[in-house]
């Protein structure tokens, strides 16, 4: 699977995926890194992997793309034949006409668990909210934020003495093994969407269907 990367910021969790797609067993490859800040350290970060990068020229307003930007992000997919795409700290909503582009087969990594704590300042709102229990999500892109079908969760503690940047490092630790096995699962197609469940196929397995459910890939 030919994948491009969206991204605004540090680049971690590019870091992580291009580190596991980088064996060449791994079912995807990245051959693009598109991002909305020109002095994102992961553009520096796919540059020197040799992947092709973009800025994508966007208004200020978090939810803006201009009507330009978009046709030429979609002529920089076909181009590249990109069939999927990792959003990686990509700090904008993606219109539908990139979501289409690749029939939804479009991930995010979320510092929460999913409906909780969605949006921004993910491990912040934890905390105040007094939860034991935190965690980071890869799901679905959707026309929402942060809403999507959960594809992988995973959990860690949450101690009386963190801090916010403390609580962040041990959840990133954890995106940084779930993001590149939902990638791996979605290439390999054993991802299996009914409604807004998804089921995990077991490898080599046939799909079992059963009437009138609908199932996306
Ligand atoms: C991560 O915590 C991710 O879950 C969130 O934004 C952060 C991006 O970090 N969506 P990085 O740029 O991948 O280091």
């Amino acid at each position: 699977m030919r994948v491009a990367v969206f991204a605004s910021g540090r680049g971690s969790n590019f870091d992580a995926l291009w580190g596991a797609a980088k064996d060449p067993s791994f079912p995807a490859r990245l051959e693009l890194l598109l991002s909305d800040r020109p002095d994102a350290p992961v553009i520096a970060k796919a540059r020197s992997s040799n992947i092709s990068t973009q800025i994508i020229p966007l208004e200020s307003k978090r939810g803006v793309w201009e009507p330009r930007a978009v046709t030429d992000v979609l002529a920089r997919l076909r181009e590249a034949r990109i069939e999927g795409i990792c959003l990686a700290g990509f700090m904008r909503v993606v219109p539908s006409e990139i979501l289409d582009f690749c029939s939804g087969k479009v991930l995010n990594i979320h510092p929460s668990l999913l409906p909780a704590f969605p949006g921004l300042h993910a491990q912040r709102q934890a905390l105040q909210a007094g939860v034991k229990v935190a965690g980071c999500t890869v799901h679905f892109v959707d026309e929402g934020v942060d809403t999507g079908p959960i594809i992988l969760q995973a959990s860690v503690p949450v101690f009386d003495d963190d801090t916010e940047e403390a609580l962040a490092s041990r959840i990133l630790v954890e995106e940084h093994r779930i993001y590149p096995e939902a990638l791996r699962l979605l290439a390999t197609e054993r991802l299996h969407r009914v409604g807004r469940r998804v089921f995990v196929r077991a490898e080599c397995s046939t799909p079992s269907t059963t009437p009138g459910e609908k199932h996306e890939f």
